[in-house]
Order: structure tokens, then C-alpha cells, then sequence
């Protein structure tokens, strides 16, 4: 596979993955707990589009928006008091799109121990322009073998989610054709 350095439809030069790599930190207190006692996911998904949303600000020099989240799994639960990280880059970029990648890790706030990863998500970003129309970004320039496996990875969920996307518009053109409506 090859990582071009330009976007081909713009000629943008390309940037770095270091050049946008954010963490948001976070200690988690009782305003941020479930009936359960131990933090919502939904606020760790608020801080993993925060970090990834300012990730894709980075990277393409301007506004971008979500424009899908996936695969969001949650590996351990989250306590009050816990010193959350939560830490993104760009994987892969398209014309207008970004995937961001981010980790979720937590260690005790008070407690020297090394910090456990608590969950993992991809977001898709889209650059736009003041129109809110989809803009050209910069293409990321991978630098670690790390990096390179992120950018092939991402690749394959791009596929999958355009492949997904293109099966469902086909299955709803196909009823409307026969006539069914629901
Ligand atoms: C995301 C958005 C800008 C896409 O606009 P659009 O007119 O559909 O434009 P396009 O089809 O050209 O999509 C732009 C890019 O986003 C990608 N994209 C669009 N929808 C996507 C989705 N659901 N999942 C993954 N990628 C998506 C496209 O593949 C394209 O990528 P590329 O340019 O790198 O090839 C538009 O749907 C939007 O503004 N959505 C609302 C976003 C928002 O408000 N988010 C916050 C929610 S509160």
C-alpha cells in the first residue's frame, strides 16, 4: 500500500502523525457516574469525540465535524477518582475524512501505578468549510511501524464502512422499487 505524501485532489502538503497527537486528561468525580456508581460511558464517549474533535481540528487547520463513531468498546469500568487520558491521532485520511483513533487508559489519581487501558474507539471527522461543506485535508504522513499498521487498519474499516453503507442504500432502493413501504 502505498501513503501518498499529497492529497492527490488538492495538493496540500502532507503532515506529520505527531503534528496532531492529543491527550485530554480528566479526573472523574461523582457528577460523572451511572446509577451504578462507576462512570457513564457516555462520559468517556463525550471526551473521546472533545480529544478526537480537537485531533481533526489539528490536522486539517480548520473546523471538522464527526461524522460517524465506531467500534467504541469499553474494557474495564471507570471509578471515581480515576485520572483519565484519553489519547488520539489521526490513523488515516481521505479526501475530506480523517479517521481518528483513540485509547482510553485510567490510573488511580493518588496512586503511582502504571494506568490500565479502559477502551478504545474510531471516529471518522470531516473537514468543512464555513458552508459546512467537506474541504480537502492535509494526507498524514505515518512515522512509526505503529503508525504504518494504524493507517493500513484504518484502511480496512474505510472499506468495510463504505461497502456496508453502499449494501444498505442498494437493500432500501431495491424495496422502494417493488413498492414496499415501511
Ligand atoms: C459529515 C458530512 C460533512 C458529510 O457531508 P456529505 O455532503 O455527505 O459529503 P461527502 O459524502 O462528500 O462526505 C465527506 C467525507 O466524509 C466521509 N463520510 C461521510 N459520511 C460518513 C460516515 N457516515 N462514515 C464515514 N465516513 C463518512 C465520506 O466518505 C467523505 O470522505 P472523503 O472525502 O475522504 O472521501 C455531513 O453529513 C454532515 O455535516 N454531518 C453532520 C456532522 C455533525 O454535525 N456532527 C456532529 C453531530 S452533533
Amino acid at each position: 500500500m502505498t501513503i501518498q505524501d499529497r492529497n492527490p485532489e488538492s495538493d496540500i502538503p502532507g503532515k506529520p502523525t505527531s503534528a496532531s497527537r492529543t491527550t485530554l486528561s480528566h479526573i472523574m468525580t461523582n457528577n460523572d457516574t451511572n446509577l451504578l456508581g462507576t462512570v457513564h460511558g457516555g462520559v468517556i464517549m463525550k471526551l473521546v469525540d472533545d480529544v478526537a474533535g480537537a485531533v481533526a481540528g489539528r490536522h486539517s487547520g480548520g473546523p471538522a465535524v464527526t461524522a460517524s463513531m465506531d467500534e467504541m468498546a469499553f474494557l474495564e469500568p471507570v471509578r471515581v477518582g480515576d485520572l483519565v487520558h484519553v489519547k488520539a491521532q489521526v490513523n488515516w485520511t481521505g479526501r475530506s475524512s480523517m479517521e481518528i483513533g483513540v485509547r482510553v487508559l485510567a490510573e488511580r489519581w493518588n496512586e503511582a501505578a502504571p494506568p490500565v487501558q479502559v477502551g478504545s474507539a474510531y471516529l471518522v471527522f470531516a473537514a468543512v468549510d464555513g458552508d459546512g461543506k467537506p474541504r480537502a485535508v492535509p494526507q498524514v504522513m505515518p512515522e512509526t511501524e505503529q503508525d504504518r499498521r494504524r493507517y493500513q487498519e484504518a484502511q480496512i474499516r474505510r472499506t468495510h464502512r463504505l461497502a456496508r453503507r453502499r449494501a444498505i442504500m442498494e437493500l432500501r432502493q431495491n424495496r422502494a422499487a417493488e413498492g414496499i413501504e415501511d
